[in-house]
C-alpha cells in the first residue's frame, strides 16, 4: 500500500516507522516517547486493530484508511506546553487543508476541536496525547481516504464519509500521507512564528459557528449558540445566562 523509499525521500527530516498492522499507531509513538527515542518520528500502519479516538472512543479504520502518528518534541519545535491546546486546532486545520487540496473539495469543515467534516459527515479525526517525562506530543490522525464505509459498523457508517466513496475514485495514500504530514509540520511552525495567522483560517472553516450546540464539558452540560473559537482555542457558547468558554469537552449535538 505504501512506497517507503518515496516517503523517506519526501520526508527526510523524520524517522519513519511503518507497520503492517498495529493496535494503535498512537500507542507505538507513546511507547517511543517514554523510551526517550528521538523525535520527530512518523509511525504509520496499513491496519489498526484497536484505533483510539477522543474521549475514550474507538476509532474504526479499515483497508484504505490513513492512520498515522507524529511524535514531536514540542519545546524544540518552539511550542511550549501552554500552546499545546491551540496546536491541536492547528493540526485539524492542516488536515482539513490537505483534503481540500488533494480532493479539490470546497465543503470541508472543522468541528471543534479538530474533527474534519465533509458535506456534514465525519471524514477525519485527530487525537493529541502527551507524555510528561520526557515532555512529548503525539499527534494521531485518522482519515477515511479509500475506506469502503459499506463494511463499517452501522453507527460509524451513518455519520462518516470517505474520500473514495464521496468522489468515487481512489486517492494515492503516499501523496496523502506526505501532504498531511508536511502540512501539519508547516502549521505548527507557523504557530511558533506567526500564531495570529492560524486562527482566522480555522474560523473560516468552523462548522459550529452560528449553530445550536450541546457540549459536555467535565463540569457541566452546556446548550446554546456557538459563537466560534476564542484566541486561546476555547469554544464560545452563549446560553440565556452567559457566554461559556469551553476548553475541554465533547460536542454531543449540533443543529
Ligand atoms: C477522533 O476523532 O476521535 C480521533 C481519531 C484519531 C484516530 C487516529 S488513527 C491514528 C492514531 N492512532 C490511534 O489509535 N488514533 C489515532
Amino acid at each position: 500500500m505504501y512506497d517507503l523509499p518515496r516517503i523517506r525521500g519526501e520526508l527526510p527530516e523524520l524517522r519513519i516507522d511503518w507497520r503492517e498492522e498495529v493496535a494503535s499507531t498512537n500507542d507505538i509513538a507513546l511507547e517511543a516517547a517514554r523510551a526517550n527515542e528521538e523525535a520527530p518520528l512518523l509511525v504509520f500502519a496499513d491496519r489498526q486493530s484497536a484505533g483510539r479516538g477522543r474521549g475514550g472512543n474507538r476509532w474504526w479504520s479499515h483497508d484504505g484508511s490513513l492512520t498515522f502518528s507524529l511524535l514531536l518534541d514540542g519545546e524544540r519545535f518552539g511550542l511550549p506546553t501552554e500552546r499545546w491546546p491551540i496546536a491541536s486546532l492547528a493540526v485539524g486545520l492542516a488536515v482539513c487543508q490537505t483534503v481540500e487540496q488533494q480532493a479539490e473539495a470546497t465543503t470541508v469543515q472543522l468541528k471543534w476541536p479538530n474533527d474534519i467534516y465533509l458535506d456534514g459527515r465525519k471524514l477525519a479525526g485527530v487525537l493529541v496525547e502527551t507524555t510528561a517525562k520526557p515532555k512529548r506530543l503525539v499527534i494521531g490522525v485518522g482519515v477515511n481516504v479509500n475506506t469502503r464505509l459499506a463494511s463499517a459498523p452501522d453507527e460509524v457508517r451513518e455519520r462518516s464519509v470517505s474520500l473514495g466513496d464521496h468522489f468515487a475514485r481512489s486517492f494515492d495514500m503516499n501523496t496523502m500521507l506526505v501532504a498531511a504530514t508536511t502540512s501539519i509540520l508547516a502549521r505548527l511552525e507557523q504557530l511558533a512564528t506567526a500564531p495570529e495567522d492560524v486562527l482566522p483560517l480555522w474560523r473560516k472553516r468552523c462548522l459550529l459557528t452560528g449553530r445550536q450546540v450541546e457540549i459536555e464539558s467535565p463540569q457541566q452540560l452546556i446548550a446554546g449558540e456557538c459563537l466560534g473559537v476564542a484566541e486561546d482555542g476555547a469554544l464560545l457558547v452563549r446560553d440565556s445566562a452567559t457566554v461559556h468558554r469551553i476548553v475541554a469537552g465533547v460536542v454531543r449535538r449540533f443543529t
